[in-house]
Parts: structure tokens; sequence; C-alpha cells
């Protein structure tokens, strides 16, 4: 029996499928990377914008004949998407075919979940809106050998108003330190050299636990643990990042000097409705304390244009305010209205061609400021920690410096998991070239 799964999303839903296939794995399936060849698909999903969860749609429709040709073929659905309301009759209605959904809290029923549908030739619809306790302990089947995500709190409690992922991954619970240590200790002894800690907000890590720890604490834990060569963490709220935090990293030699502060916008007024808890003077204050304590650090965001209501004195700010952050990249998106959240029925949505037009624009200027940047590294030397041949380029490899930047260079594929030193030569927009300079570390 074969499984295959498809992601879709952020690196919760990646961990997850790691999970997701390991109890798969544990029953007896093995893996296809070939669709057609599967007798269980799986789509984990994410519904954080329209656009995630139209291409699910789409790519459940295109299954419809491959499951007439094989009715013992069991599409399943899981993830963030299937945690709205109403979801599951609208998957009944749009996809009749689809036999499995179960959603973000009860990924350890699947075994019986399938088990209910094979023996009940029934389809096996559960979804829970959220859970008491963290299920520790599932199988996994990592997706590297030499860098794993690692959990440390699950769900959110920030309720931005434009947001989804309160509503569908459930109040904020943190995993207990020891669990997240003994994980990296026992990741680092099978290899692993770089640990992604996971959170929607790490920086409120410990705030719920009976002994309280802060993610500050835990960062110098896991800094400790031999082996480990770099520690990254998602997603920092710009709210809670506090001193304490800063002055962490700066004893935590093995923390990237990368800081992804999402700032959503420019204009205190739009980020006061968007219920983000700081104002645009509160964020730059802190972009100058880290850059202050960081000079060699790289500083990445995400950023929402046209959020209700957004004036173009506002969308100025957010131009503004890019300028004199100057990002070393940004993730931007258009605001997408979710069904729920407090913004989808705010007064004064702003048109579809005013919010494509200002994304236009403000990808005009971080991309400069981008390009700006990463020539400044022409013929710098960088630790690259290389993550596999390229899938663009033969005879290319691909990995990321400290910084988080990504880096391609002639190499061979044996060097996948070491961290080699680069010389870069060409540096473009998104991406770095370079080549291999002796003496590796
Ligand atoms: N917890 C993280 C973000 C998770 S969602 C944080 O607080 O930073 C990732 C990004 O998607 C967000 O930072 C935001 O920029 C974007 N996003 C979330 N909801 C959105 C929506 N309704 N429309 C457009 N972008 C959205
Ligand atoms: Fe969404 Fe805000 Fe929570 Fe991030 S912090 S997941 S943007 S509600
Ligand atoms: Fe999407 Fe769920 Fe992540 S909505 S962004 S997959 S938490």
């Amino acid at each position: 029996m074969k499984y295959h799964i498809a992601t879709f999303g952020c690196q919760g839903n990646e961990r997850d499928s790691e999970m997701i296939a390991g109890i798969l794995e544990k029953k007896g399936y093995k893996a296809t990377e070939n669709i057609n060849d599967a007798d269980v698909i799986l789509f984990n999903t994410c519904c954080v914008r329209e656009k995630a969860e139209n291409k699910v749609f789409s790519r459940i429709g295109k299954l419809k004949e491959l499951k007439e040709k094989n009715p013992n073929l069991i599409i399943g659905i899981c993830g963030c998407m299937v945690q709205q309301e109403k979801m599951i009759e609208r998957v009944r209605h749009r996809t009749p075919y689809v036999d499995l959904i179960f959603g973000t809290h009860n990924i350890h029923e699947l075994t019986k979940l399938l088990d209910n549908i094979r023996e009940q030739k029934k389809a096996q619809y559960h979804v829970l809106n959220d859970s008491e306790n963290i299920v520790e302990g599932l199988p996994s089947k990592r997706q590297f050998s030499y860098k794993a995500l690692v959990n440390i709190t699950y769900g959110c409690n920030n309720f931005c108003t434009y947001c989804i992922v309160p509503y569908v991954r459930g109040r904020e619970k943190s995993r207990k330190p020891e669990y997240i240590l003994e994980e990296v200790r026992e990741l680092a002894n099978d290899g692993v050299v770089e640990v992604m800690l996971l959170g929607q907000n790490v920086n409120s890590y410990g705030k719920d636990l009976s002994e309280k720890v802060s993610f500050a604490q835990l960062l110098k834990e896991v800094n400790k643990i031999p082996g480990l060569a770099r520690i990254r963490y998602m997603t920092s709220h710009p709210k809670d990042f506090s001193d304490e935090l800063i002055q962490s990293i700066l004893e935590s030699e093995k923390v990237c000097r990368h800081f992804h502060l999402p700032v959503q916008a420019g204009s205190s007024r739009i980020l006061k409705l968007m219920n983000r808890i700081y104002t645009r003077e509160q964020y730059l204050e802190l972009v100058a304390k880290i850059r202050n304590a960081f000079p060699e650090a790289s500083l990445t965001t995400d950023i929402i244009v046209g959020f209700p209501g957004e004036t173009e004195e506002d969308f100025s700010q957010t131009l503004d305010l890019v300028q004199r952050v100057r990002y070393d990249s940004a993730f931007t998106f258009k605001y997408s209205p979710r069904t729920g959240t407090p913004a989808a029925t705010m007064d004064n949505q702003v048109p579809e061609p005013v919010k494509k037009e200002r994304l236009q624009r403000l990808m005009d200027v971080q991309n400069k400021i981008s390009l700006d940047i990463n020539k400044s590294l022409q013929g710098k030397v960088l630790p690259v920690l290389v993550e596999g041949s390229s899938k663009g380029e033969a005879n290319m490899l691909t990995g990321r410096t400290e910084t988080n930047k990504v880096v391609l260079f002639p190499g061979s594929p044996e060097l996948t998991g070491k961290i080699v030193n680069v010389e870069i030569t060409t540096p473009q927009t998104w991406i770095l070239k370079g080549e291999i300079k002796e003496n590796n570390m």
C-alpha cells in the first residue's frame, strides 16, 4: 500500500505531514511521489488566504477520475482548511468522493479512521474544534536528515483581525521544555545540524506552562546541545520581542543572526485596526535595538497591502517604513478576507485593482533594496549549509547562509548537510551565486 501527501501552507503543516507520514509508515504504508500510484492520497491544507483554498479544491477536482477508476482509493483532506465552520458541508457538496476528513487536533486518530473506512466501507469525517492537551510521542518520518522542524507552541491567542489561524489552530499551547530538548538532542544525535523552533508566536512560549519558562531561556538551553550548528525560530511577534530575548540570542552563538519580524503594515492606524498591539514607532525602535545588538543581522518581514480602510496615505507609510528598515527580503500579500474574522466584515474593503497596484509598488521598492543589500555581499566568503542539488540548474548545489539567503554554487551532492565556505560572485535579488572556497569548515 502506498501513500502520497501534498502539503500546503506553513512549516506547521510541513511538520504535521511528517507525523502523518510517520503514522502511515508505522501502519506499513510506503511513500510515493506519483499520485497516480497511491492507495491513500492526503491533502494537508492551508486557509490563510483564499488562493490557498482554491488550489486545494482544484487539485482534488482532478482526482475524480482516479477515484472512479479505483474505488478502493482513499482521498483525504486534513489541515487548517477543514477546521473552518461549514467546510465539511462544502467538501461534501463540491467533492463528494472524498473519503476522509480529519483536523489539526486529531492527527493521532488517523490509523483508526483509516481502519473504519475499510471496515465500514464508509467515509469518515472527524474534526475537533480544539484540544486540551498536546499529544506527544507520535511517530514521524522526517523530510531531511540534516535539518529539522521542532514545534514549541501550537495555536495562537493573538487574534490579529485579518487572520484565521487562531480559529483553525485553537488556543496557544506550549510543549514542555523537557520534550523539546529531548527531541532536539535526539535529532542532533542523528546528525541534524539545524533546527527550526516553530510557533505562531514563539515569543510567548512558556507563558501557559505551570512551571514558567521563557523563549529566551529555552533558546539558551537548545544552544547547549552538542552537534547542532544552527538554531532558527519562526515566527516572533514584534509586540513581545523582549530585551531578555535579545540578550539570550547574544549569548547563544548557534542562534542565527536572522530576524523575521512581520510588520504587516507601516501605519499605526492600520496596525491598531489589525490588533497588532504595536505602533509604527515601537516597531522601528525594536528594529533599531536589534540592529544595534547585531549589526551583521539580516531582517525580513511579512506585509499585507489593502487591509480594509487602508488609504493611499496609510500605504505610503508602509513604503516609507520599508525604506527605513531596509529589509533583506519581504513576503508581501494582498489582504484576503477570511470568513469569521473581524476584518472580513469591516467597512471600506479595498478594491482588488487597488490591492494589486499597491502590491506591485511595494514589491518594486523591496526588490531594489534586496538587490542593493545582496550586492554588498559581492566577494564575501560565507558559511553555507548545503541543502542538496538545485532543482532548476544541473550540477549546482543550493544552500543557505546563516542570514537565510539562498546560495547557488557548483559542487558535489555529497556535500548535502555540510557547512561549506562559499565566495559570493554574482549576487541577485533573490539568490546569491557563488563558488566554494577551499579549507571548508
Ligand atoms: N504567526 C505569524 C504569521 C502566520 S500567517 C505572525 O504573526 O507573524 C503568515 C502571514 O500571512 C502573516 O504574517 C500575514 O502577513 C499573512 N496573512 C495572514 N492572514 C492574511 C490574510 N487574511 N490576507 C493576507 N495575508 C494574510
Ligand atoms: Fe495570525 Fe496574528 Fe496569530 Fe500570526 S500572531 S497567527 S498573524 S493571529
Ligand atoms: Fe496555513 Fe494553517 Fe499554517 S492556515 S499558514 S497552514 S497554520
